[in-house]
């Protein structure tokens, strides 16, 4: 039961990556999420860096019970569903797939949030983000 439980823990680790910054940045400028509708590149690792410290697997439940997957810190309640608390599913996706080293599809419904709610619909982004001089976040990196 517990090598069983083990074996589990390393496959979910395994399939995380925690991004560096700059590696991150040109993740996110390769996806065209520099500019996108307005969000400026800056604004996207500043959101993902105080949301998950760039982190895939990072998961966080929040106060109203629902929870927070993947690098872009996405809620279960509207965008994807893990069985919990879903009520839409805006993304179309399980909340799993927010949390592999494959940043397709979480780039995809990070774009989708963005159409419909934009930047602002982060609250990491509000607290650490908005109104800020962001330069710092793409500092040293080789865009
Ligand atoms: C932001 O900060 C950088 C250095 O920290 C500075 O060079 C730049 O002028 C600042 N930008 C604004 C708009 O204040």
């Amino acid at each position: 039961m517990m090598k069983h439980l083990l074996l589990l823990l390393l496959v979910a680790v395994a399939n995380a990556k925690i991004y560096e910054r700059c590696d991150w940045a040109k993740t996110l400028k390769a996806k065209n999420m520099d500019g996108y509708r307005g969000v400026s590149l800056a604004d996207g690792v500043c959101l993902t860096q105080h949301g998950s410290n760039f982190n895939t697997g990072a998961i966080n439940r929040n106060t109203d019970d629902s929870t927070d997957y993947g690098i872009f810190q996405i809620n279960n309640k509207w965008w994807c569903s893990d069985g919990g608390v879903s009520r839409a599913n805006g993304c179309g996706i399980r909340c799993s797939e927010l949390q592999t080293d494959n940043v397709e599809t979480a780039i995809r419904c990070a774009k989708r949030i963005v159409d419909q709610q934009g930047v602002r619909a982060w609250v990491a982004w509000k607290a650490h983000c908005q109104n800020r001089n962001l330069s710092s976040y793409l500092r040293g990196c080789n865009l």
